[in-house]
């Protein structure tokens, strides 16, 4: 299988521009493809920031955040990045758009490129079948914020070939991560736990269980999590979150996967978390402070 020299990233968001940034770092030629010069543009200026900050900090010389910034190129038209040798797609969770691109890079892209989703909740094979080449198609999942998080899971369908597996489970490696290997079911490893955690949060924030305050400093000083379940769940972004859970529960069918209806009535609400400043919290003020749910 050819070397990794080129790395595609479809989407530049949160989670994409996290992805570009460590692939430009680690030293790969990267593509940012968005669906707008304007966020394709957004996307890089994110790159840029976050790259700066690592400077500030004494993370990272300030001649390696130019030099990374210079392997950065962005693109709209998906024929651009016919030279990837690997692409990476972080678009919104949506079956019909990720296949819609999928296809077309299918036909654009030579016979080796690998094809990653760094989907959160659907499975993988229902891309790889979008596909002409099922067994280069895998699961390449990175976790917010992505410069932090030392995790990718590697997750391969049951038509990956073992050679293209392999070649994914390195290049997690090569770009400062830990993989670990999962299966292709909904939530691979991390959200099957995690997901069920968060929405068994907000049942009990809607059972009144205790304040929102204090089932977040509960888990927080008797776990020690970084966040407790309620930041958490703002930091992914509430609209995320149900999403997922939606997806999860479509899959299993089980209780624990279902969304309450609190996490129904934010989205209708806009209350997405962080992105929009209210969640379960509100950060438009000078200090973070509990958002009345009327709970
Ligand atoms: N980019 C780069 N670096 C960042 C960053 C970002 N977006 N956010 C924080 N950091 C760095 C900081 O620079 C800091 O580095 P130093 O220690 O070297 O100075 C370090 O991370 C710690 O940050 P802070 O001191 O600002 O804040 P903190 O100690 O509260 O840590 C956190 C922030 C790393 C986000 C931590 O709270 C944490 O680990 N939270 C849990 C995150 C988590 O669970 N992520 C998974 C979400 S689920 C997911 O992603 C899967 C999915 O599919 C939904």
């Amino acid at each position: 299988m050819a070397e990794i020299k080129t790395v595609a990233v479809l989407g530049c968001g949160l989670m994409g521009s996290g992805i570009a940034e460590i692939c430009a770092k680690a030293g790969y030629q990267t593509w940012v493809r968005e669906i707008t010069d304007e966020l394709a543009q957004k996307g890089k200026t994110s790159i840029e920031k976050s790259l700066s900050r690592a400077v500030e900090k004494g993370k990272l010389p300030a001649e390696e955040r130019a030099a990374a910034l210079g392997r950065i190129r962005t693109a709209t038209d998906l024929e651009a990045l016919r030279d990837a040798d690997i692409v990476i797609e972080a678009v919104t969770e949506d079956l019909d758009l990720k296949n819609e691109m999928f296809r077309t890079l299918d036909r654009a892209c030579p016979e080796h490129t690998i094809f990653a989703s760094n989907t959160s909740s659907l499975t993988i094979a229902d891309m790889a079948a979008a596909t002409k080449r099922p067994d280069r198609v895998v699961g390449l999942h990175f976790f917010n914020p992505v410069p932090v998080m030392k995790l990718v899971e590697v997750v391969r369908t049951i038509a990956t070939s073992d050679e293209t597996f392999r070649h994914a489970f390195a290049f997690a490696r090569s770009l400062g991560k830990e993989p670990i290997s999962a299966k292709d079911t909904s939530g691979f490893v991390v959200n099957r736990l995690l997901v069920p955690y968060m929405l068994d949060a907000i049942r009990c924030l809607e059972q009144g269980l205790a304040s929102t305050e204090d089932i977040d400093k509960g888990m927080v000083l008797g776990t020690n999590y970084p966040m407790g379940p309620f930041t958490l769940c703002d930091f992914v972004g509430i609209d995320t979150l149900l999403r997922i859970a939606e997806i999860m529960f479509d899959e299993y069918r089980e209780a624990r996967f279902a969304p309450p209806p609190l996490l129904r009535r934010m989205v209708a609400m806009g209350y997405y978390g962080r992105k929009t400043k209210k969640g379960f919290y509100d950060y438009t003020g000078e200090s973070v402070t509990p958002v009345n749910l009327g709970i």
